[in-house]
């Protein structure tokens, strides 16, 4: 991908460099790393809840479900920034125009007065849609991209596992804006 980006070429001329980064940062942090560290929490699940591979493998119409709660349950954005635009209040607190406001979504999505047992891995959740994809005018433009390859890739890999085990520790990468699994060690049984 970073190949093509390098030698894009649009209307005979190449792209700028500022469009090259532009697009070279959407598909390695924005696009990659966040659906990489999703759809290593769902193998995660995979090996920790050894009902769920065969439900899903009976009833392949949950899987959409089961993507869902990993994106949730992963929330590899853990922050972004807002500038409130009016002074306004938020649960009783007083947020003046001007202050700068962390929206977190991990915290979020495990808000005990939205989520049941939020701390639990879950793809029977009825819940409002949690909010690992933010909200609002700057929701992420990929969410849906992000949600079909995730999808696709566990149709295609579900039919053909027999098993996951857990072959060694999770580790997470330390970070305070995109994470998620820097080692995840399964064993995974092939039909
Ligand atoms: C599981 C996967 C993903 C998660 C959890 C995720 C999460 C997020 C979050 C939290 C935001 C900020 C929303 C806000 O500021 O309110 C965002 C923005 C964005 N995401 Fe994603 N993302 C994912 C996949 C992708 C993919 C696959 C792409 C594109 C290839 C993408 C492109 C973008 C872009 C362009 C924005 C900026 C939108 C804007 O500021 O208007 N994302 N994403």
């Amino acid at each position: 991908m970073a190949t093509l980006l390098a030698n894009a070429i649009v209307n005979g001329e190449p792209i700028s460099d500022a469009s090259r980064l532009g697009y070279y940062i959407i598909i390695a942090t924005a696009g990659h790393d966040t659906t990489s560290s999703s759809s290593a929490i769902a193998m995660w699940a995979l090996s920790q809840f050894p009902d769920l591979l065969p439900r899903l493998q009976a009833d392949p119409a949950l899987i959409p479900q089961f993507v869902d709660e990993a994106v949730r349950f992963a929330s590899p954005v853990s922050h972004f920034m807002r500038t409130a635009a009016a002074d306004t209040e938020i649960r009783g607190r007083t947020i003046r125009k001007g202050d700068w406001i962390m929206l977190c979504y991990g915290s979020a999505n495990r808000d005990e007065a939205i989520f049941d047992k939020p701390f639990e891995f879950s793809i029977d959740r009825k819940e409002a849609r949690h909010l690992a994809f933010g909200t609002g005018p700057h929701v992420c433009l990929g969410q849906h991209l992000a949600k079909m390859e995730m999808r696709i890739l566990f149709e295609e890999m579900i039919p053909c596992l027999e098993g996951v085990e857990s072959a060694g520790e999770l580790e997470m990468v330390a970070s305070s804006f995109v994470g998620g699994p820097k080692h995840l060690p399964l064993r995974c049984f092939m039909r």
